[in-house]
């Protein structure tokens, strides 16, 4: 049996965070509006503006990423192509920790084994870029175990604030969470500078320019994947936070500490800039055009009986377009559904997880953030502060592929899309551990709830193109 890992800010900071301001996300209450049950009377003519809750799903074209201010490498081709290489390359990561990793089906290699865990170990392309391959397919073990499910990338370029609680604010800053936490990658952005020098200094150089000598040990400590990232104090069973020495980055007392400001800056500028690579990757992948998109632009057999009613239940009596509204069919912010967390596979359920509010206030304190000296510019996605509402609070899930997905929730421990409709309908499991559930009761009949699974099922398109789902 293990114990989940305490949240990393207390509940009195957040608090005092969260003083003085209005401009974060908020938690909408607004009820769906009511809607016929079908095409013909819920889609008017118009089309130019979605005048009808279903039209607002599917416009003519899906919107593609919006620009990222943050990133100015975003949209560069050869970025991409980088990035791609990137989120397959296992060299990055240091030894695998727990116990668990026996080498057995679903593991990434055995504990002590280095150079195993890449994005990909656990964004698996085959899948929608989520984790199908970790035992139990609910929550991933890499170099430890982590808490929550990993979402799908699909549509990512649509997100602003990234993760369950919103932690990142760019896709540029997200990738030092996984490289440097024990649970996943277990390394540090001195040893991924080091490779990258070592490994991809002329697609580095063609894109971000002329690129420090991370490979010359006398300024730059060379590390071993062995020595990268935590030691911790029981190697077999890892915190989320380093409880024993670490290598290669701030906080080290060694290597990366001992470096001059101007070359902790040079290193970290270079994984800001793996980070603009890989963010100008994920935003190329998409989900795609489902039967829905075709039933509502005129192939009226797309879509069977059941999956029409359902498409009107959700955004009528249901009224799940409140929260999962838009093509993408999330509002991008933070709810509380009243969610508990049960034990998953493995034995874990963190019970002390609030969400957004600790989440959006690590955003806010992080210094790489999108106000930081290594964003490209701010378009104010990141609130001032953390709001009330945050307490408890989630991202929506955006829906397109999610029948795709082998579990559901951010504790992954709602296992069929059946089972998630359920939990709706009933309103979530209760008030909420943290804040206030949001939800109330739908009294949805069972042939109803069927209908919902059944049009969830309808919004999986083709996917990226192939040449995306594999190391270029
Ligand atoms: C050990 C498994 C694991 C590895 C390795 C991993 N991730 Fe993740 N990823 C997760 C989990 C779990 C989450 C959700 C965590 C949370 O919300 O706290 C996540 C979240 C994300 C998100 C946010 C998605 C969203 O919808 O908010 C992005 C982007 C992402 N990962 C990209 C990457 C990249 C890039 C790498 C490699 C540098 C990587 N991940 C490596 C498991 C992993
Ligand atoms: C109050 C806002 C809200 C409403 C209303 C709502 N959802 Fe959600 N939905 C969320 C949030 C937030 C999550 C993630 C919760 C978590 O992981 O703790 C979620 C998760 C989901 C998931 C799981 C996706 C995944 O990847 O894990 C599905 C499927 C889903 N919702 C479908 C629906 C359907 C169908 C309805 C209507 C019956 C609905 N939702 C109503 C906010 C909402």
């Amino acid at each position: 049996m293990r114990v989940a890992d305490l949240p990393r800010l207390s509940l009195a900071a957040l608090l005092t965070v969260a003083c003085g301001s209005n401009s974060a996300p908020d938690a909408s209450s607004d009820p769906g509006p009511a809607s016929s049950s079908s095409k013909g009377s819920a889609l008017p003519s118009s089309t130019t503006t979605p005048s009808s809750p279903l039209e607002a799903l599917s416009p003519a074209v899906l919107p593609p990423p919006p620009a990222d201010v943050s990133n100015r490498f975003a949209d560069d081709t050869r970025a991409a192509t980088l990035g791609q290489a990137l989120f397959f390359d296992t060299s990055f990561s240091g030894a695998l920790l727990d116990l668990d990793n026996d080498g057995k089906a679903g593991t990434l290699g055995k504990a002590g084994d280095t150079g195993r865990v890449a994005c990909a170990g656990c964004h698996l392309p085959s899948t929608g870029f989520l984790d199908s391959r970790s035992p139990g397919k609910q929550i991933s073990l890499a170099a430890g175990w982590g808490t929550r499910k990993a979402p799908s990338l699909l549509d990512l370029g649509q997100d602003r604030l990234v993760m369950w609680d919103g932690r990142h604010d760019t896709l540029y800053n997200q990738v030092f969470g996984p490289i440097e936490s024990p649970l996943e990658m277990n390394s540090s952005r001195l040893f991924v500078a080091e490779q990258l020098a070592r490994n991809y200094r002329i697609p580095y150089e063609a894109v971000f320019g002329a690129m420090p000598a991370f490979d010359d040990p006398q300024t730059f400590p060379a590390l071993s994947a062995k020595q990268s990232g935590c030691q911790p104090k029981y190697p077999g069973s890892p915190k989320s936070t380093c409880d024993g020495t670490f290598h290669g980055m701030p906080g080290d007392g060694a290597e990366y500490d001992g470096l001059s400001a101007a070359n902790q800056q040079a290193v970290t500028l270079a994984v800001v800039n793996m980070g603009k690579a890989i963010g100008a990757y994920e935003r190329k992948l998409t989900c795609g055009p489902s039967r829905f998109d075709r039933w509502m632009h005129g192939e009226d057999d797309a879509l069977d009986a059941s999956e029409q009613r359902g498409a009107a239940l959700f955004v009528g009596k249901a009224a799940c377009v409140s929260c999962h509204s838009g093509p993408y069919l999330s509002d991008q912010r933070f709810h509380n559904v009243g969610l508990e967390p049960k034990p998953v596979g493995v034995v874990f359920a963190d019970l002390s997880d609030t969400g957004a509010s600790s989440g959006v206030g690590a955003a806010i304190a992080d210094p790489l953030d999108i106000r930081g000296i290594y964003s490209d510019g701010d378009d104010g996605r990141l609130p001032t502060a953390v709001s009330p509402q945050m307490q408890g609070a989630f991202k929506t899930p955006m829906l397109r592929c999610a029948s795709m997905r082998p579990s559901f929730m951010h504790t992954a421990q709602v296992r069929t899309l059946a089972q998630t409709v359920a939990f709706f309908n009933r309103g979530g499991d209760g008030p909420g551990i943290y804040g206030k559930n949001e939800l109330r009761p739908l009294n949805l009949s069972p042939q109803e709830q069927q209908d919902l699974v059944d049009f969830l099922g309808a919004l999986t398109g083709p996917g990226p193109d192939g040449s995306l789902q594999m190391a270029p």
